[in-house]
């Protein structure tokens, strides 16, 4: 019989995987909340059009989409952002602004995998929606700079441009708005050949591209602003004054671009160098997308951490994470104990207890070695002698003490 593989670029998440990511989305999911945000869910599965109409080549070439059993143009989420605007349009339209959303959950893109990078992978993102000033911007990048900071990775960079400032320069360079998606997919790449040969396609001059390469090469600190000659700059600069404020240190990079189509404003990106090629942990900036999907236009700025990159990152940085141990292993050491086992072992989980029991019938030695395997703190030992005085003994697995109590007693010596 042919062994069944997972489909390419998915995992398994065993136990081990589990509690780990499930500790890290906690911690996540407290800093939101602590700012502010609420945890909002949408479907995994959209209808097609949501994403074709603002996410821009990189996300279209890379949809999962298909037809449901009623001919219907399926696509399953490459994002979050598209799916959650949809839903303020159709059910938070009418909530006091701004709404300070978030989420968590799988996303599908077809891409080539690698270290990385997945065909299903999970963002925690953040959207703040009904506004686009400094403060909202530097609101959600103090958000994403905590949530990396309470994860506890170390090496990470922040970096914070404005798409709005290079759309403007290629739009007045004279490439259509319908062209400039291209444009900013091979500058977000930075192929500047491939870029300059679409620019003078559309009549722009090499001395402007030139000019325009050279905006997106302008990075350091917000001394640097001064060469930008456009009125966002002073934006940027407030945005960065703000950050200061609450104590968050970021790069001024207008090379920003993003793989999304759908940003207008301040854009930004954070990358843990040690995870080389794949190493944007998290991105976001400004945008506008309600008035897309049927509602009003309302500015919303928010950001997705690639929750399995950083983690991938807090590896490199030889951050471990210990396995929960259960607080006791209770060992029948014969058949007639094994009833009044399973009432101790019931006793201890109504006391908040994490308690297992040998179900496998295992004499005391091996039952011992297992208890260790799990991780047990404790081994209960529940013995003919001692049972005909109501009684057990606590191995403390660490020390190897043990003593003899008094079965109502043993919530309250473990504790
Ligand atoms: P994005 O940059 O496309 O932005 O994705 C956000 C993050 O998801 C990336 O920085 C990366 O860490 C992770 N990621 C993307 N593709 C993969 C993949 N194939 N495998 C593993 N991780 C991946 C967005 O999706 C926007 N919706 C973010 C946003 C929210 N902008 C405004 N609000």
């Amino acid at each position: 019989m042919t062994m069944i593989q997972r489909p390419r670029g998915t995992r398994d998440f065993v136990p081990d995987d589990m509690e780990r990511r499930r500790s890290y989305e906690n911690i996540l999911r407290k800093e939101a909340v602590k700012f502010g945000f609420r945890e909002v869910a949408t479907p995994i599965f959209e209808e097609s059009e949501l994403f074709v109409l603002k996410s821009g080549p990189n996300i279209l070439n890379e949809i999962y989409a298909f037809k449901d059993k009623g001919d219907r143009d399926i696509a399953l989420r490459p994002e979050l952002t598209a799916p959650v605007m949809r839903m303020v349009v159709n059910e938070l339209s009418n909530e006091p602004k701004p709404l300070k959303l978030f989420y968590f959950g799988q996303c599908f893109r077809y891409e080539r995998p690698q270290s990385g990078r997945y065909r299903e992978f999970f963002q925690f993102g953040a959207e703040l929606v009904g506004t686009a000033n400094p403060e909202s911007d530097a609101e959600v990048i103090a958000l994403a700079s905590s949530m990396i900071k309470a994860l506890g990775l170390k090496d990470y960079k922040l970096r914070i441009g404005h798409i709005g400032i290079l759309r403007q320069r290629i739009v007045s360079a004279g490439v259509p708005e319908g062209n400039i998606p291209e444009v900013l997919q091979k500058l977000d790449k930075k192929l500047y050949d491939e870029a300059e040969a679409l620019l003078l396609t559309h009549k722009v001059s090499k001395q402007t591209c030139r000019d325009i390469f050279e905006l997106t090469e302008t990075v350091g600190g917000t001394d640097v602003l001064e060469k930008v000659n456009d009125s966002s700059a002073a934006y940027l600069k407030e945005v960065v004054g703000l950050l200061e404020a609450m104590g968050v240190s970021a790069e001024i990079d207008m090379g920003v671009v993003r793989g999304l189509d759908y940003y207008t404003g301040m854009v930004f990106e954070a990358e843990a160098p040690a995870l080389g090629a794949e190493k944007q942990i998290c991105g976001g900036g400004s945008y506008s997308l309600t008035e897309l999907f049927g509602g009003e236009k309302v500015f919303s700025t928010g950001f997705a951490i690639g929750f399995d990159r950083i983690l991938l990152a807090m590896e490199k940085e030889g951050m471990e994470f210990k396995r929960t141990p259960i607080d006791v292993y209770v060992i029948p050491v014969s058949e007639s104990t094994r009833t009044q086992s399973f009432a101790i072992v019931s006793k201890l989980r109504e006391e908040n207890i994490s308690a297992d029991i040998d179900l496998m019938g295992r004499k005391m030695a091996k039952a011992m070695k297992h208890a260790s395997t799990v991780g047990a703190r404790y081994a209960v030992i529940v013995g003919e002698k001692e049972l005909a005085e109501d009684s057990v003994t606590i191995r403390d697995m660490v020390s190897g003490d043990q003593k003899t109590v008094k079965i109502k007693d043993i919530a309250k010596t473990i504790h």
